[in-house]
């Protein structure tokens, strides 16, 4: 076959690191099936491609407005596709009310771009498709970390998300596949590797094929021993998964990032049952204490929706209380958002009305921030270690700790890729400054 014309893409990626990785490979099998490279110029891009988030209401929101704008902007002959989870759940609607789109194509069947990139009015949305084993063409954005999926799909309930409606049932990547990938990324210079799923700690609960009993547990164990790889993380595992083998090896493997994200979602127990959670306030106080206890130095982040339908100020509270006694790295806040094809739409009569829910909203803000603040100012002084992986446009070098706290320092690219020893001078809520030890 002779070599094809190169032509530009344009891709813009909202949502979760889901869909940073399926961006990715939407770039790699475009570039080597269909010759097209990146450009951050939308006017000057043969083909725009938008990967959605729908989780909540605002990106799908987003989506239409934006997709608008480029249709107004971009050359004539340029096409417009929509991929990721809005894709899934709207599918050909999509055509419907924007019918400038040329392809539609959901999360669960990235694997299929080549095949609908130049198929005028394509729609792929099967949620019951099975990428699990697909091999995508290799990415290679940044030079010393990137990401693997080990996962698709999740076949939890939790009664406020869209993500199974999307995402379709939750299939494990085989575990052979995912070290031979690690291993690839390892080779072309790869320090750090995060393993997504939408629910890691639940891996190896189904195969495409039958096979023995394979724990998260110990997929860290073996991801651990490729050479090359120095630093682990995983993102989101579930509170419910997290048993004591699991924290056993998170606390004990040198390799493993000692950062951790805890969904907790809500501190009320009667709220977590209305949300379909799993396990109780006082079920994620003891497994947090039990991280923190033997894990000095972690961090841990979590998300928080207040104003599920139904939350009394008393189960608001409880939230309240558990974020003053865990004191979170981290919060990622939202306010309920009711979506389609959920069972928390039922509890529609029981919704909280908005201005409670922004009140909460900020109140959940205010007492994080002041946490931050003093839990980032206890590293002023400390020496801490810092693997180095990207040059700031200020001439600063920025690099992530060990618990995965970001910081910056003057410095050149020498620093990139290496573990450097880094006094700290300085900090704000979210990051910190240094100098580095020589
Ligand atoms: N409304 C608000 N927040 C939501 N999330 C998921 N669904 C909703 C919703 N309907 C949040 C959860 C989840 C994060 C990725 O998004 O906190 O952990
Ligand atoms: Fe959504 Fe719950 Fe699955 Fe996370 S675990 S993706 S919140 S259903």
């Amino acid at each position: 076959m002779s070599k094809q014309e190169e032509k530009k893409l344009f891709i813009e990626t909202l949502g979760c690191q889901m869909n940073d990785t399926d961006s990715q490979h939407i770039i790699a099998e475009l570039k080597e099936h269909k010759n097209y490279s990146v450009t951050s110029d939308m006017e000057d891009a043969d083909l725009i491609i938008i990967n959605t988030c729908s989780v909540r209401e605002k990106p799908v929101q987003k989506l239409f407005s934006e997709i608008g704008q480029f249709n107004k902007k971009k050359k004539n002959s340029a096409k417009i596709g929509v991929c990721g989870c809005t894709a899934s759940h709207l599918g050909e609607d999509i055509m419907k009310r924007a019918p400038y789109v040329d392809f539609v194509l959901g999360a669960r069947n990235i694997s299929k771009i080549k095949d609908v990139v130049d198929t005028k009015g394509a729609v792929e949305i099967d949620i019951d498709y099975d990428d699990s084993t697909y091999q995508f063409a290799a990415s290679g954005m940044n030079m010393y970390k990137s990401s693997v999926n080990i996962s698709i799909g999740c076949d939890k309930e939790c009664t406020y998300c869209i993500v199974p409606a999307t995402r379709g049932d939750e299939i494990s990547i085989p575990p052979e596949m995912i070290v031979q990938q690690v291993q690839k990324e390892a080779d072309r210079g790869i320090r750090e590797i995060t393993l997504l799923g939408q629910n890691v700690n639940s891996y190896g609960r189904r195969f495409s094929d039958k096979r023995e009993k394979y724990s998260f547990t110990q997929l860290l164990r073996d991801v651990s021993e490729v050479e090359g790889i120095e630093r682990i993380r995983f993102t989101s595992p579930h509170p419910l998964h997290m048993d004591d083998e699991f924290i056993e090896e998170f606390a004990k493997n040198p390799k493993i990032s000692k950062c951790i994200h805890m969904p907790l979602q809500s501190g009320s127990t009667s709220v977590l049952r209305a949300m379909k959670r799993g396990y109780s306030k006082e079920g994620f106080l003891k497994r947090a204490k039990k991280i923190r206890d033997m894990v000095p130095n972690v961090r841990i982040t979590t998300d928080i929706i207040v104003a599920f339908p139904g939350e009394t100020q008393e189960n608001f509270e409880d939230t309240i209380d558990v974020i003053n006694q865990v004191k979170f790295d981290q919060i990622f806040n939202f306010k309920y958002s009711p979506r389609p094809n959920t069972a928390a739409l039922e509890l529609a009569d029981q919704e909280i009305p908005d201005e409670i829910g922004s009140a909460r909203l900020t109140e959940v803000i205010e007492l994080h921030k002041k946490h931050q603040s003093e839990l980032m100012n206890a590293y002023i002084g400390k020496t801490v270690n810092v693997f180095f992986d990207s040059l700031k446009a200020n001439g600063e070098v920025a690099g992530f700790t060990d618990n995965y706290c970001q910081v910056f320092v003057k410095g050149s690219d020498d620093l990139l890729g290496k573990f450097v020893d880094v006094k700290v001078t300085d900090a704000t809520r979210t990051a910190l400054k240094g100098e580095v030890v020589s």
